[in-house]
């Protein structure tokens, strides 16, 4: 089988420099929607019709598994399909996809291209409003006669509710012949794809039309109206699958997936969560509301509270995160570790049983195993032009509002006083504080206000 994705159209109702077919829906390029359900069905041969400017998107998704073909100028379906015609196997099923009609499902094309087997099949759906579209007419006996665009169409045609969805699936060996058949003599000057239906038929081969699973399944992108449309839909399927699998949601309407999002058992996610790129929660996870993840792996049975953010960063099992922790690429933290209310954790490793609870910056650290870092302590990783490692070794205890001027090393089993300001190593098993000693002056008096005298 053959697939063609055309690609080439401008897209100028999204007023955007971005190629439209490059918009994300869900995280992804929208025209890789369609590639990837291409994928599925495993083609011989994936070809990419796009047009002038359309660099941006070849480069944006070259794989060695695709082929691109360049319509410039841009003269119609027909024409573009035409394009891609030497990227193609001239045996089997041509498969013709849409690179803006981003949520169609590989079961609806199985079906298509099946009806496709003897002749030429077309998917189509009613509408109650089929305004600019091809319109499917059909001979008395219910057949497929031809497709009539809206714009070339008659008054009676254009009462017919049931339309082209742009996709179809043919006869690979036709199709060259066909194509060369079609003439822009129409009402928009363009080779219309839409035309081989008519040519098909006169030809004496069967003509059959098949239904997407769900409606929402050929809905096109125009305008980023539509785009917010489909990225719902597109969310609220994500959702539902997650439930299917066992996972509990707070509010299915309110979760966002830009990426892939694996869950093993139980675990719940608390309203608006984001989940961009890889993320995985192992079996137990609870996610409270408002968290961020972002390539992320979270250990069974961790809970991460309210407004957690998390990006290229590794949790445990059994950890309690935030509310309003923020773990940033590197964070690696093993299990039962507690990182409480702002603390941001970036480069390090914090071993088992670790805590940062309350207001602290770790920053290219290696923190061991049971060691409590206490609020307000910093990591001073960095002298304005190089980073540098803290050490905090087992079982060490670092006062409040420390800091610890890198690269040093806190010693297993070490205590730091609140305050201290390390810039040496602190020895293990020993009392570390630099701070002045306490005074207390008996009988000072505080300054009263001079009397005004004018
Ligand atoms: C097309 C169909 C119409 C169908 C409708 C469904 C034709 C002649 N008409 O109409 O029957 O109801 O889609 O949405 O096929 N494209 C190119 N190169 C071109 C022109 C278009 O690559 O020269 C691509 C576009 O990027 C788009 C797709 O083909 O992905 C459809 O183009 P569009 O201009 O939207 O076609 P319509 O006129 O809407
Ligand atoms: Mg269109």
């Amino acid at each position: 089988m053959n697939i063609v994705i055309l690609a080439a159209g401008q897209g100028k109702r999204m007023y955007s420099n971005l190629p439209k077919v490059l918009h994300p829906l869900a995280g992804k390029a929208l025209v890789l929607h369609v590639i990837d359900t291409a994928r599925a069905l495993s083609p011989r041969r994936l070809c990419i019709v796009y047009g002038h400017g359309g660099e941006a998107v070849r480069s944006a998704l070259d794989a060695p598994d695709l082929s691109w073909a360049l319509q410039e100028p841009q003269l119609g379906t027909g024409h573009a399909v035409r394009q891609a015609l030497p990227f193609l196997d001239g045996q089997g099923t041509t498969l013709v996809l849409y690179g803006d009609v981003p949520l169609i499902q590989a079961e609806t094309l199985r079906r298509l291209v099946h009806a496709a087997a003897d002749g030429l099949a077309v998917l189509t759906v009613e509408l109650t409003d089929p305004q600019g579209y091809g319109r499917i007419v059909r001979d008395p006996a219910g057949n497929v006669a031809r497709i009539v665009e809206q714009k070339d169409a008659s008054a009676e045609e254009r009462a017919i509710h049931e339309i082209n969805t742009g996709i179809m699936a043919m006869p690979a060996e036709r199709l060259g012949e066909w194509l060369s058949r079609l003439s822009s003599d129409n009402a928009q000057h363009e080779y219309y794809l839409t035309d081989i239906v008519g040519i098909a038929v006169a030809a004496g081969l069967p003509v059959r039309t098949t239904r997407p699973d769900h409606a929402w399944e050929v809905l096109g992108v125009n305008s980023k109206t539509q785009l917010a449309e489909l990225e719902r839909i597109a969310q609220r399927t994500l959702a539902e699958k997650l439930m299917e699998q066992g996972v509990r949601l707070a509010d299915p309407a309110r979760i966002d997936v830009r990426g892939e999002l694996r869950c093993a058992r139980d675990v719940f996610i608390d309203i608006n969560c984001v989940f961009e790129g890889q993320v995985t929660l192992d079996e137990a996870v609870e996610v409270g509301p408002n968290c961020v993840l972002k390539n992320a792996r979270i250990g069974a049975g961790t809970r991460l509270a309210a407004f957690t953010h998390i990006e290229d960063a590794v949790v445990g099992a059994d950890g309690r995160i935030g509310p309003f922790a923020r773990l940033r690429p590197g964070a690696e933290l093993a299990e039962d570790v507690h990182v409480g209310n702002f603390v941001e954790i970036k480069k390090s490793t914090v071993a088992a049983h670790s805590k940062a609870n309350h207001l602290a910056y770790i920053g290219d650290a290696t923190i061991g195993r049971r060691v409590n870092i206490g609020a307000g302590t910093i990591t001073c990783n960095y002298d304005g032009a190089n980073k540098h490692r803290t050490v905090i070794e087992d079982d060490a205890f670092i006062g409040s509002d420390t800091q610890l001027v890198a690269p040093v090393t806190v010693g297993r089993g070490a205590t730091l006083g609140a305050g201290t300001t390390l810039t040496r190593d602190a020895p293990p098993d020993s009392l570390t504080v630099s701070r002045v000693r306490q005074a207390s002056v008996a009988g000072w008096k505080r300054p009263v206000k001079k009397s005004q005298t004018t």
